[in-house]
């Protein structure tokens, strides 16, 4: 449930449905499935069996691969920190917003959402100030999270059995309300009318396994510290299938959701879907808002619940980034649960207070950029070389095999091997290449550099640093 509850996250309600109707719309599910059995599946199946089997968290793990090998461990608990401190920002927007909604004090027009709300300056060299609402969300956020790790891993089992349903019964909620609104029907025919000629565009293969890994929270750590948990006779494969397909599921239903009310707006307003423009921010924070408040009644209502469904999905998301860095201090130093949390959570708080500020957008489009694209797939290409080649990869499918109903083939050691790798590296080199020609977004190098390539090369040094004080 943990796991479902960290993959699921605002992932699938804004990125899935945008990436899907970007590549191809219904078409974009054949490489997504794909992506989802050749890769998603077959490296959750090996983290699950990496933290069973070493019963610990990610640095311990693989020392016990490899005395050598301890950093790898380090650098992907440190990997989903750095995503932490500004998913959380994120989650602050939402946290404001679901206040909002009560009286539905939100401006629903991009004016509002960047300018008042996050006082958003003109340039990235321009700082400006700390927005109050974002900061108060984010004291909140973080306060959650030091709340639900602090004790242990018994209190986030019985968080998860609310957060990880709850949304979900919201998301059925708005979708039935979406689907029965005017304009819905032509809203998701826009998502889902496959365009196949797009599957020979390699870049939308490529995003296909790109959002895999997002969207199952991989190379993070987190399903090694998860699985560390895991009762011993518990079946590997059986919940690597389970989590992998519940993922999907949220993301493929977060579409209709989406979709249908982006239909009804356009109905509304009389304009071309193409025209509303629909990824990143704008989804949840202007467009989805501005359909909301046009609702015929109960508009209040239903903004809450996609706020609030959003905050829920969210929270397991976040504080699984915590959980393997606070695993792993308490047990390479035996730093007390509390102490370990309490020292992340603070770091954690004044690292996200970078993207309060009026540029903070800018800062936190760039890291994002950055460890989404480079940081997940080089620690994903890490690992499947580690313990593909440095080890051998069968005796964890056996390990699996052992407690799991569904039992694998070799198959899976050649996926781990070649598969997985080689569309890793591919990936690695298109985002380099795409990188080099021209700045991201614009920006200037001198911001790029500092947000994009410190915090990969911080925790790179860190994780060797980590690695060699002595316990
Ligand atoms: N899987 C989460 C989502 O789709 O929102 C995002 C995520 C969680 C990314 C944990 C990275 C991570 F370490």
């Amino acid at each position: 449930m943990a796991a479902i509850g960290s993959a699921v996250g605002l992932g699938n309600v804004w990125r899935f449905p945008y990436v899907c109707y970007k590549n191809g719309g219904g078409a974009f599910l054949i490489p997504y499935l794909i992506a989802l059995f050749t890769a998603g599946i077959p490296l959750m199946i090996l983290e699950f069996s990496l933290g069973h089997w070493s019963r610990s968290p990610p640095p311990l793990a693989f020392k016990k691969v490899n005395k050598k090998l301890e950093w790898v461990g380090w650098l992907s608990s440190l990997t989903p920190f750095v995503v932490a401190s500004y998913y959380v920002v994120v989650m602050a927007w939402c946290f404001a917003y679901m206040v909002y909604s009560v009286n539905l004090l939100w401006e629903p027009d991009a004016e509002n959402f960047f300018f008042n709300f996050l006082g958003k300056t003109s340039g990235i060299s321009e700082i400006g100030g700390i927005s109050i609402p974002v900061l108060l969300g984010l004291i909140a956020v973080w306060l959650s999270i030091f709340i639900i790790l602090y004790k242990g891993v018994d209190r986030i089992g019985k968080v998860v059995a609310i957060t990880v349903p709850l949304p979900t019964i919201l998301l059925i909620i708005l979708t039935i309300r979406g689907l029965t609104l005017p304009g819905a029907i032509e809203g998701v025919s826009y998502y889902l009318t496959p365009d196949f000629s797009k599957l020979l565009n390699v870049n939308v293969w490529l995003s296909a396994y790109a959002q895999v890994f997002f969207s199952l929270s991989l190379a993070q750590g987190i399903l090694i510290t998860y699985a560390s948990y895991l009762r011993r006779d518990s079946d590997i494969s059986n919940n690597a299938f389970i989590t992998s397909l519940a993922d999907a599921g949220t993301s493929f239903l977060a579409g209709f959701t989406v979709f249908s009310v982006v239909g009804y707006l356009a109905y509304v307003k009389n304009v071309d879907i193409n025209h509303l423009g629909i990824a990143g921010p704008h989804l949840t924070f202007i467009t989805y808002p501005t359909a909301i408040s046009l609702l015929p009644f109960a508009s209040a209502i239903f903004g809450m619940i996609f706020y609030i469904a959003l905050l829920t999905f969210g929270i397991d998301s976040a504080f699984s980034m915590i959980e393997p860095m606070a695993s792993s201090l308490n047990r390479k130093w035996r730093i007390s649960k509390f102490k370990a949390t309490a020292i992340i959570c603070l770091v954690g708080f004044i690292a996200s207070l970078f993207f309060t500020t009026g540029s903070g957008i800018y800062w936190l489009d760039i890291v994002d950029h950055f460890i989404a694209n480079f940081g997940l797939v080089a620690v994903g290409l890490l690992e499947c070389i580690t313990l593909g080649y440095l080890y051998k990869v069968s005796l964890f499918r056996e390990h699996a095999n052992k407690t799991s109903d569904i039992r694998i083939g070799r198959w899976w050691d050649l996926l781990i091997r070649y598969v997985v790798p080689s569309i890793l590296v591919m990936l690695l080199i298109l985002s380099i290449v795409e990188n080099l020609k021209k700045p991201y977004m614009g920006f200037p190098v001198y911001a790029l550099i500092i947000a994009g390539v410190l915090p990969i090369v911080f925790i790179v040094i860190a994780s060797f640093v980590l690695q060699r004080v002595k316990r």
